[in-house]
């Protein structure tokens, strides 16, 4: 058996993952994609157990150890539509909702997009768009703990990391988690495409409710400043609604990173 066929096994989307390779090991799968978007499908995924230079927000870089993760990235063509939530915030419901399904466990979502359970991150996303003249697409970059251990986090200085082995006990096949992330953003993005209000208000619930961020007094830190405030909401552009000093602020994710009061929540 390949890993294509493991997942198909597991897949139920119409489009997305239905084109899939698997690499055992490559540099990054979002740059993978980003290269090759030009010659390939709308809903084209890459995946891959270890990457050798693997990319985090703001020009990081995504520390994963080999075999011990799975990092995988779809190719959304066509992929802007005026008045949606950014791709980046349904990422991170479709990873809450599919861990959630598949450990019965109650994984939550630290805006805009790491995936927490109890204070510690499993989940990192990186969603990264083109608009031209001759490209229109977007990258959504997955990475997701599976297998490592308390002493791995320790010894790379990842206090707030955690995996679905340390979680669960054990984990579920790297070939049904991907397959379960990618069910439940299709679902979430051909509902939302229909932009109406209905569909809209509906993500931002769904979203909200399963947000650790809302109403947590929160220090936001920008490149010259930092915030403190409480955060009460989120906007229809994707944006927190932070309450400071008795004025609503709204912060886009990419001007800013959001900390608990307290540390990483
Ligand atoms: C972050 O938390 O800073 C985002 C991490 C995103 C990692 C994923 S793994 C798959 C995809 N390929 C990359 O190079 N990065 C993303």
């Amino acid at each position: 058996m390949t890993v294509e066929n493991d997942i198909n096994e597991y897949l139920k989307t119409s489009y997305l993952g239905k084109n899939f390779k698997w690499f055992d090991r490559i540099s990054s799968t979002n740059d993978y994609l980003k290269e090759e978007a030009q010659n390939l499908c709308d809903g084209y995924c890459v995946a891959t157990t270890e990457q050798f230079a693997g990319k985090g927000r703001r020009g990081h870089t995504w520390i994963s150890s080999k075999g011990q993760i799975v990092a995988f990235s779809f190719l959304l063509n066509n992929s802007f539509h005026v008045n949606l939530p950014p791709i980046t915030l349904m990422c991170g419901l479709a990873v809450t909702k599919a861990l959630n399904n598949l450990t019965q466990k109650k994984f939550q979502i630290k805006w805009p997009n790491d995936v927490v359970y109890q204070g510690k991150k499993i989940c990192g996303i990186l969603c990264e768009s083109k608009i031209d003249r001759k490209n229109c697409f977007s990258v959504c970059g997955i990475g997701i703990n599976l297998l490592q251990t308390e002493d791995f986090f320790k010894e790379s200085n990842l206090a707030h990391g955690t995996s679905l082995l340390m979680i669960n006990g054990s984990s579920p096949a790297k070939e049904q988690v991907v397959a379960e992330v990618l069910n439940q953003f299709e679902l979430i993005y051909e509902s939302l495409k229909i932009g109406d209000d209905a569909s809209i208000n509906n993500f931002l619930n769904e979203y909200q409710n399963n947000c650790v961020t809302i109403n947590k007094d929160v220090k936001i830190i920008k490149t010259d400043s930092e915030i403190y405030g409480k955060a009460l909401k989120i906007n229809r552009d994707g944006s927190l609604c932070v309450e400071s000093d008795g004025k609503l602020i709204d912060v886009m994710a990419s001007e800013a990173s959001v900390r608990g009061v307290m540390g990483y929540l």
